[in-house]
């Protein structure tokens, strides 16, 4: 077996790898929800200014132009840059012949030689699958643990609209002293600084199990870019915001709204700043974007998320929501031997 760079600006190779990874990343997840060829190609094509990501793909020998697994790495170069993020996937027909082993291998190699010494990959699994799923067995067989354990719910649409005002009646005496506002697809500019730093601080206020991330560095310039990348998926972005008395965005909550899966809705992150909870505006901002989009996209039929098991605030909200659990998504983590360089 060979394995090689691909080139993702090529239409045929790109075709390739993105069907090896739809098969895998789907099979057997009869509520899986992925990203649609148009989608995967403007990620994987158009880099952020702050992440770099290469991708690779496994080629028989006897056929030297067919994919049978693939990788990617994703490395951030502003923030975590102890870490890299690996994929790795092989179609379903072809697994348990060595293809997983090798991709990975191969893909370790080239994080650590950018100088990654925290290596981390994710699989989804079934909840009664938990301690014995292949995935499992494979990942700790490479030398990774399970570090943090997700849970993926599901909200079935739409939520009646007497239900969505008795949410928001019960919560509006916590908030006077704040203004709440959606935005569809991009921010007024007065906002972007305070929404970047609120964003910036997920990655440290969320939990993340054994998982250790610092704050990324999101500024409004890659805010802009990445809302440009979103709108060229054919997404539409939904942004509630709690404001202060300052005018500062101290909450939110993303909804992202893709064209090519006419059914579904993504829940995107919520944060609350350290400094502004308990006035409930966890729940306000979510309920005022659930609202904004159900009464722009009636047609839509479920809402997707996923919390940390450990992020009792988050699922608590979810589940007076509504939001049901569907499997898990599971983050496997491979640490440097201690001695190690
Ligand atoms: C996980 C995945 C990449 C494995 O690919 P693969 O080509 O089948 O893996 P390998 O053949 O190299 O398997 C290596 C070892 O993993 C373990 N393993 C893999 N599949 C297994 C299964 N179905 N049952 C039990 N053990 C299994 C075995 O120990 C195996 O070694 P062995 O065959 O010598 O016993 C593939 O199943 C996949 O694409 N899954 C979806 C995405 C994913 O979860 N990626 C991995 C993140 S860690």
């Amino acid at each position: 077996m060979q394995i090689r760079e691909v080139d993702v600006q090529d239409d045929d190779q790109f075709h390739q790898f993105f069907r090896i990874m739809t098969d895998a990343e789907t099979f057997e997840r009869p509520e899986a929800a992925f990203w649609s060829e148009r989608e995967c190609a403007v990620m994987f094509r158009h880099e952020e200014p702050g992440e770099k990501w290469q991708s690779y793909a496994a080629f028989d020998d006897a056929d030297d132009t067919t994919m049978v697994g693939i990788g990617c790495v994703v490395m951030t170069l502003h923030d975590n840059t102890d870490k890299a993020f690996l994929g790795v996937d092989v179609a379903p027909t072809m697994r348990r012949r060595g293809i997983g082993s090798a991709v990975l291998s191969f893909i370790e190699g080239v994080a650590r030689e950018s100088g990654r010494t925290v290596l981390l990959t994710e699989s989804h699994l079934p909840f009664e699958a938990r301690d014995s799923h292949p995935y499992r067995q494979f990942a700790e067989k490479r030398g990774y643990s399970l570090a943090n354990v997700e849970v993926r719910r599901r909200l079935r649409l739409p939520i009646p609209e007497k239900q969505l005002q008795a949410w928001a009646d019960e919560a509006a005496p916590h908030h006077t002293d704040y203004r709440i506002q959606t935005f569809v697809d991009d921010l007024p500019d007065e906002l972007l600084e305070s929404y970047c730093y609120l964003s910036n601080q997920l990655a440290l206020d969320a939990p993340t199990g054994d998982i250790v991330f610092e704050a990324e560095s999101m500024t409004p310039e890659t805010f802009r870019i990445r809302v440009q990348k979103v709108k060229e998926q054919g997404r539409t972005m939904y942004e509630t915001l709690a404001l202060d008395r300052d005018g500062q965005a101290v909450a939110q909550s993303t909804l992202s709204v893709p064209q090519d899966d006419p059914s579904t809705v993504f829940q995107w992150g919520t944060l609350v700043r350290k400094d502004h909870r308990g006035h409930r505006l966890g729940l306000t901002t979510k309920v005022a974007n659930l609202r904004a989009v159900q009464a722009a996209h009636p047609e839509r039929e479920r809402i997707l998320t996923t919390n940390s098991e450990d992020n009792a605030n988050m699922v608590d909200i979810n589940v007076k929501l509504g939001f049901e659990p569907i499997e898990l998504l599971v983050e496997w983590q491979r640490k440097p031997m201690p001695g190690a360089r």
